[in-house]
């Protein structure tokens, strides 16, 4: 569906339940990351797209303080008022209750909402569909107040709807991708300042995503677990240098010096984070000279790494990458988001890899050995919120 389609779709949702038309309609996409997974909560670099796959928001302003919130991809409503925000809700409201609520914490007057929203990013893939619900939800309230939030003001907003509202610690990466990335560019954060530079994709370069089949199940509880252990080890680090505020902050030599003082689980959790902050600006540099050799190369050790020293990889995972790196033409494949499932990222060499052939061959091979139907698509890069036009009405 793109986005024209999108926009129309949800409108018309919004007509069908609250009874008028919309004054604006925003888009927010979801996201995938080239690298830097897992540095982002550790203050470190990350270096996002924002996909093809979008959450609209089709809004329009009350005069009283009640909001009434609709999702058409669940067919479900809610409704509150904003000086009683209820404790018990649906999943789905956290996010968006979250952060309208964030939003008036953050010193924002508002007034009630009607918002309906409708999403292509698919639910649970590690594709971001839940910042996208937040950035877009978020980007409605912005845009129908007249309001000009920064962006890192904004994905403070959101973050904090993720840490209070759904009890999920998130780093930055997703929602600021989603509302900050520029189409044809990865955005390298810098989650300690927040601030985005932008690095053009290399020309020869396209990217597939792959869904894996394997929803995120244990993404949550094993995600906190491992937001801890870092934090023990930015502890024991700290003992040899005490600057150290973050996993940011340890270098090879520091973390080598460490390494006698933590439990071995604890060292290669840390490991992961400190090479992986290399990884992230060897990249960059490779994608500059658009050496593809050196570009595979750091994917696969980037997968590795998550694999065997964060451990959030899954055998079948494993094998779906050593699978993509056979065929001709695939520059290299990594694991996405928090892991446990959800996606791959597969970079490719244009009129080199047989796209269609490829995604035969991939889904043939795992066929009937996934919980969902394995799905590859060659995705193409979007601007974030902040850049998209708003739908007509
Ligand atoms: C999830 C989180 C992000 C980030 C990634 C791992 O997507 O929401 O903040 O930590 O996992 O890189």
């Amino acid at each position: 569906m793109n986005r024209a389609e999108l926009c129309e779709k949800t409108k018309r949702r919004f007509e069908r339940v609250f009874g008028h038309s919309p004054e604006r309609v925003v888009f927010a996409p979801g996201r995938s990351n080239l690298i830097g997974e897992h540095t982002d909560y550790n203050d470190g670099h990350v270096l996002p797209v924002a996909i093809d796959r979008f959450t609209a928001a089709a809004v329009s302003n009350r005069s009283d303080r009640r909001v009434r919130f609709h999702t058409a991809n669940l067919n479900q409503a809610f409704e509150f008022n904003l000086d009683k925000p209820p404790d018990s809700r649906p999943g789905w409201v956290s996010y968006m209750m979250g952060v309208i609520v964030e939003m008036e914490e953050e010193g924002y007057q508002l007034s009630g909402k009607e918002i309906a929203v409708f999403g292509t990013v698919p639910l649970g893939s590690g594709l971001s569909s839940s910042a996208a619900l937040e950035v877009a939800t978020a980007t409605a309230i912005e845009r129908i107040e007249g309001l000009d939030v920064e962006d890192d003001r904004l994905v403070s907003v959101c973050r904090r709807a993720d840490h209070r509202f759904v009890g999920i610690k998130s780093g930055p990466m997703d929602q600021f991708a989603s509302r900050a990335c520029r189409a044809g560019h990865a955005g390298l954060l810098d989650c300690r300042t927040l601030k985005m530079t932008q690095h053009p994709l290399p020309d020869r370069i396209r990217l597939l995503s792959i869904y894996s089949g394997i929803p995120r199940a244990l993404a949550d509880s094993e995600y906190n677990e491992r937001q801890a252990s870092c934090q023990e080890a930015v502890r024991i680090c700290r003992k040899i240098e005490p600057d150290v505020e973050a996993l940011r902050d340890v270098s090879p030599e520091i973390l080598q010096s460490a390494e006698t003082r933590m439990e071995p689980r604890i060292f290669r959790r840390a490991r992961h984070v400190v090479t992986e902050q290399t990884r992230v600006f060897a990249l960059i540099e490779a994608m500059a000279a658009t050496d593809l050799n050196t570009i595979g190369q750091i994917l696969l050790a980037g997968h590795r790494s998550l694999d065997e020293d964060y451990e959030v990889s899954l055998p079948l995972l494993n094998e779906m990458v050593e699978r993509l790196q056979k065929e001709q033409g695939v520059v290299g494949t990594r694991l996405t988001g928090a892991g446990f499932g959800g996606s791959l990222i597969c970079l490719i060499e244009e009129n080199v890899c047989d796209v269609e052939r490829t995604t035969e061959r991939f889904k043939e091979t795992f066929q009937g050995r996934t919980p969902e139907p394995v799905q590859i698509w060659e995705l193409t890069t979007v601007d974030g919120a902040a850049f998209q036009a708003d739908g007509e009405i």
